[in-house]
């Protein structure tokens, strides 16, 4: 065995990460889902290369012919396809086949664009995501879709497309500025907030430990999102039913990352919008006034937005109500009936949405 420490040694699958605490045997676990892989593509980018793309390379030429390094740049304003199709050129004129690997290591948005390049490369080569952000790790490395954006509007291009495995080491999150580390506690807070009041509970007391990024700690959260997740997405892979679950927060939180011209990070535009869903999910009588209130704070005290200021009510409202994820022109909406339990309803008013975007614009939205 490598001296790779085993921090869970949880059944593992497409769509269960395996958790480390370092690299060291992400070579032999490639090995075992893809015996036949020849040579890798990491793809990363300008921050994740130059921090961990040697040692990920160091693990992978242990078992691969080749191991090659392909740099992004990095940010969502480059999640874009001329970024994808400069990956595939690469991929061709490296000559790349259908029994080579990309391994996506970073973000959401390398995960977002390396997935989807090895989706339609050769019609679909093995991709394994190696998430390095928190928010990765608990959301978006796991369940297999991939994209990009397309006209300002997020992931509206892409393909499902699975990785092959999904090797977490959330050692790595000691690297990640603050911010990017309070973004990704909003999909924390979201993951539990749709089906697991102890671990809501949990990330009020330990939030110190959390907030100094302890290892035990963020071992706890990124195994129980993960979890959550993955069962989720295992149940409902194509997003017919349950999965939508996961959208808690992001309908009228994506409107709003719209509207701010992605100024704030998606997990920002999240927790503002996990706050309208609670405010309407309160205002149908199902979520207690207090409720509100704590999850309010949880955001506050991980450093999460719960407003904005200066935004125009209408302008959001039409922007969610040009959201892909409409059915039928109405659209489908997340609400709690309480801490720890999610619904998702059709029969959301254009009335309640107006509420609940004013709940969390600071004038009210009133121009
Ligand atoms: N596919 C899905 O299911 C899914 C789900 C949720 C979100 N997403 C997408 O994920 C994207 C957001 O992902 P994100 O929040 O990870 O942003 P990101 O990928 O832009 O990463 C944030 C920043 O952190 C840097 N970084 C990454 N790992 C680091 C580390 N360990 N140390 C230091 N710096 C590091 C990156 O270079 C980048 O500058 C959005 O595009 C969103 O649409 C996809």
């Amino acid at each position: 065995m490598s001296d790779s420490k085993v921090l869970k040694d949880q059944a593992h699958s497409a769509f269960s990460p395996l958790i480390r605490a370092s690299y060291g045997d992400l070579g032999s676990e490639m090995r075992k889902v893809l015996p036949e892989a020849g040579r890798v593509m990491i793809v990363g980018d300008d921050h994740t290369v130059p921090l961990y793309a040697e040692e990920v390379s160091q693990a992978l030429s242990a078992v691969c012919k080749e191991v090659h390094v392909y740099m992004l740049p990095s940010g969502e304003a480059h999640k874009q396809l001329r970024t994808v199709e400069r990956l595939l050129v690469a991929l061709e004129e490296m000559h790349f086949d259908r029994h080579d690997v990309v391994a996506a290591l970073g973000g959401g948005v390398v995960g977002d664009l390396a997935g989807f390049a090895a989706a339609i490369y050769l019609r679909g080569i093995s991709v394994i995501q190696i998430p390095t952000t928190l928010l990765a790790q608990v959301d978006s490395s796991i369940g297999g879709k991939t994209g990009v954006d397309l006209d300002g509007y997020k992931n509206m291009v892409g393909a499902f497309h699975l990785p092959a495995l999904i090797y977490t080491n959330p050692s790595v999150l000691s690297t990640l500025d603050a911010r990017q580390f309070a973004a990704g506690m909003g999909e924390v807070i979201k993951t539990a907030l749709l089906k697991d009041s102890a671990l809501f509970h949990a990330l009020r007391a330990s939030g110190e430990a959390v907030m100094r990024r302890e290892s035990g700690a963020l071992l706890q959260i990124v195994s129980a999102c993960a979890e959550i997740k993955a069962g989720i997405v295992a149940r409902d892979p194509k997003e017919r039913g349950e999965r939508a679950l996961l959208n808690l927060g992001h309908t009228i939180g994506h409107a709003i990352e719209k509207y701010m011209s992605f100024s704030l990070l998606h997990g920002e535009c999240v927790s503002i919008g996990l706050i309208a869903a609670a405010q309407m999910s309160a205002a149908r009588g199902l979520l207690a006034a207090d409720d509100v209130r704590l999850i309010r704070d949880t955001c506050l005290f991980y450093g999460l937005p719960v407003s904005v200021a200066g935004a125009d009510a209408e302008r959001i409202f039409d922007i969610t109500k040009s959201d892909k994820k409409m059915k039928g022109g109405q659209i489908r909406f997340v609400l709690l009936k309480s801490i720890g339990e999610a619904f998702y309803t059709d029969d959301v008013t254009d009335e309640e949405l107006r509420f609940g975007i004013r709940s969390v614009l600071e004038d009210g939205g009133i121009k």
